[in-house]
């Protein structure tokens, strides 16, 4: 079997910094409960002319331009995200962004898997022998979905792009992965269709009118029981099918979703709290690009080290979750 390697990672943030004080202007709320109850200080939003495709070539420039790869070289690119541009995907519009002529590109669509779901199917096509080099992009602008009135919701989510380069090689990062989906619970965490009708409108009139969708809705009590649930069982059947254990794991990186959430996932694995990687404080929820940024991060700061056991685990609407063990071969 090929290798799979992540030669290089890449991300991108919008420049307007919106503070938890800020938030507490317009919506009733404080720094000190979202401090509290999630961690988070503040969230990078984008404006309204920067668009998903423009913090998607941001961070996969950065990831090619580390390792001075030439994007006609990518024969794939897949995009995890959930909030592109174009509902047809912008997958196409980011392989024409960075000129990658050469690469079959589409979309994947699992919300805050979606970067984990991503990574685990260009392994795949690498592994069997399919493409060499696929470039993966998490990137999300939630902050267009959700309701700024609704405080317990808005205060979770923020805005960016983050990418990995895959390529085929002797050295194999991916040793192991699972993935999951419970659809029953879709409706504890949606951005829904919203059949746009007149006023006593007749549900069999022809033509339809033009749709819309909801804002974000999410059951956040359930959500988290979720994710503290799902997740560690996720990792500790991951870790066992390969011969290894929680004392094993060098890094967790986990869907940046709520520091709560990590630190019981941690504990409940006994992981030591610095063995975490989370910046959830500075950047919230950004949903498909919360691990490829916090990847990223941990890279620019040397944390990872050849021979490093990470242990990356996505979770989110759908429901859906899933984990990789990635043996680092620098
Ligand atoms: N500021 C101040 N008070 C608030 C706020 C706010 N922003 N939001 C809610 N409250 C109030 C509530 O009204 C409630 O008041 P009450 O007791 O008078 O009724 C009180 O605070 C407690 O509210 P809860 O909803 O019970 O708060 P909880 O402790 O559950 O925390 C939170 C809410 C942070 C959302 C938590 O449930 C959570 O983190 N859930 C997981 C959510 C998550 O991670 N979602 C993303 C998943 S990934 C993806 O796919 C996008």
């Amino acid at each position: 079997m090929v290798g799979a390697h992540i030669l290089a990672t890449g991300s991108a943030l919008p420049d307007m910094c919106i503070s938890n004080t800020q938030l507490s202007n317009i919506i009733e709320t404080s720094n000190e409960w979202i401090s509290n109850r999630t961690g988070i200080q503040e969230r990078r939003v984008v404006k309204p002319d920067q668009s998903l495709v423009d913090l998607a070539t941001i961070a996969s420039q950065r990831a090619m331009q580390k390792v001075s790869f030439l994007p006609e070289d990518l024969d794939l690119i897949i995009l995890a995200t959930s909030t592109q541009d174009d509902m047809f995907g912008s997958a196409s519009q980011l392989q024409a962004s960075i000129d990658a002529k050469n690469a079959v590109a589409f979309d994947v669509t699992a919300a805050c898997s979606g970067f984990v779901v991503g990574l685990i199917t260009a392994s795949q096509y690498i592994q069997t022998g399919t493409y060499q080099n696929i470039l993966v992009v998490g990137a999300d602008i939630l902050s267009r979905w959700v309701d700024w009135t609704d405080r317990s919701t808005c205060i979770l989510f923020g805005d960016g792009a983050g990418a990995a380069i895959l390529q085929a090689s002797k050295k194999n990062d991916f040793l192991n992965f699972n993935l999951h989906t419970d659809g029953k619970h879709a409706d504890k965490l949606s951005i829904a269709y919203q059949a746009k009708l007149y006023k006593d409108q007749n549900l069999d009139v022809f033509p339809p009118v033009a749709s819309q969708y909801n804002y974000l809705q999410m059951n956040g009590k359930e959500v988290y029981k979720f994710a503290v649930s799902k997740v560690p069982q996720s990792i500790t059947e991951c870790l066992e099918q390969v011969g290894l254990c929680s004392n094993d794991v060098s890094w967790l990186l986990l869907h940046q979703a709520n520091q709560r959430i990590l630190d019981t996932v941690a504990n409940k694995l006994s992981i030591p709290s610095e063995k975490i990687i989370s910046n959830i404080q500075h950047y919230g929820n950004t949903s498909a690009a919360s691990i490829p940024i916090a990847l990223d991060e941990a890279f620019q700061k040397k944390q990872i080290s050849k021979g490093d056991i990470i242990v990356v685990s996505g979770f989110g609407a759908g429901l859906t979750w899933g984990t990789i063990i990635i043996k680092w071969h620098a």
